[in-house]
């Protein structure tokens, strides 16, 4: 009830009476009453006036479980939802919970992670205040192969989620990471469960740098953060909610046709170094080409020097633009 009074209150920018939140909340008025006491101790600001009702002052980010919840227009994704101030990661939570039998939408958020895990065993710094870090559990019914197409569907809703939020021009860097003029911004790590050809569930972790911060040396000049490029802070909770619904609706048609299909332009479009010459760090042998975009089950097209065009899988090779990381 605490998110629906909050949502209504953002919505309307105005005084909203007592009478009316009972009313369409089906509540007395001493429920409304300690509702509003309780998100005034969780930092937001509301004014109480006589005759008037309940005002919502425009404050700093209150970052938290009933900012995140007042602001999710979803169906299923991102519900239930969790959100704790700390957490070792939210991908760990994640499995715990979809081993417990947390539904496909659940979504973990946290503020801060103390074991933020990044990929190939890294570790992905996360300090309190400063990113958003949330982790989506997913119980598809389809086969094990589509699995990696997943990381992509997130990876479009994450850069059209940042467009959406902050106006910024992000791209997807395939297949897992998000740039912002050719520094990363965002990371993804999908981590699965499987038996023979079923999925117990896929956890689909995010991790986006939104505060200004200083980045360890070593990423310095490849990382970026939103607000860096925003003209605006930029509200967590907004981003995530932005994020949900877009993903929902892609992942539904994901869903429905078994491929990227029915938005491979769209990806295609917001794909990073497009036409542009990569490096393909591939096991077997690495070579160069032209990066043409990704096909309808998300391997990335390549054109060689001689013309032909290789369908480039993105579990086994890393690509590289010639020119720095993007
Ligand atoms: C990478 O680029 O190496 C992937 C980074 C993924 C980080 C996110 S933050 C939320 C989720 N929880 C984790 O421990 N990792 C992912």
């Amino acid at each position: 009830m605490k998110a629906k009074i909050l949502a209504l209150l953002r919505e309307r920018e105005d005084y909203v009476s007592g009478q009316e939140i009972c009313g369409r909340f089906g509540v007395s008025r001493t429920a409304v009453w300690k509702a509003i006491g309780q998100l005034k101790k969780e930092g937001y600001r509301i004014e109480a006036v006589q005759n008037r009702g309940y005002l919502l002052m425009p404050e700093e980010e209150v970052y938290g479980q009933h900012e995140l919840e007042s602001r999710m227009g979803t169906k299923w994704a991102g519900h239930p939802l969790c959100y704790y101030d700390e957490l070792p990661s939210t991908n760990l939570q994640a499995k715990l919970d979809a081993e417990n039998g947390a539904p496909q939408g659940a979504l973990v958020v946290a503020d801060m992670q103390t074991a933020g895990r990044g990929r190939r065993g890294r570790a992905w710094s996360s300090p309190a205040g400063m990113n958003a870090y949330f982790t989506l559990i997913l119980k598809p019914e389809f086969p094990v192969e589509m699995a990696s197409m997943v990381t992509l569907v997130m990876g479009l809703a994450v850069a059209e989620g940042i467009r959406e939020t902050c106006g910024v021009e992000a791209r997807v860097k395939w297949p897992n990471d998000i740039v912002i003029k050719g520094r990363k911004v965002c990371g993804m790590l999908a981590e699965m469960s499987t038996e023979r050809d079923f999925i117990h569930y896929i956890v689909m972790g995010v991790g986006i740098n939104v505060k200004r911060q200083e980045f360890v040396p070593e990423i310095a000049d490849m990382a970026i953060c939103l607000e860096q490029e925003c003209a605006k802070p930029v509200s967590r909770a907004r981003l995530i909610a932005n994020v949900m619904g877009i993903f929902e609706r892609y992942y539904d048609i994901f869903r429905r046709d078994g491929n990227l299909e029915g938005f491979l332009e769209t990806y295609n479009e917001l794909l990073a170094g497009r036409d542009g010459e990569v490096r393909v760090l591939d096991p077997k042998g690495e070579f160069r080409g032209i990066s043409r975009g990704i096909n309808s089950t998300g391997e990335l097209l390549v054109e060689r020097e001689d013309g032909t065009v290789e369908a480039v899988y993105a579990g086994e090779v890393s690509v590289r633009g010639i020119y720095g990381y993007v």
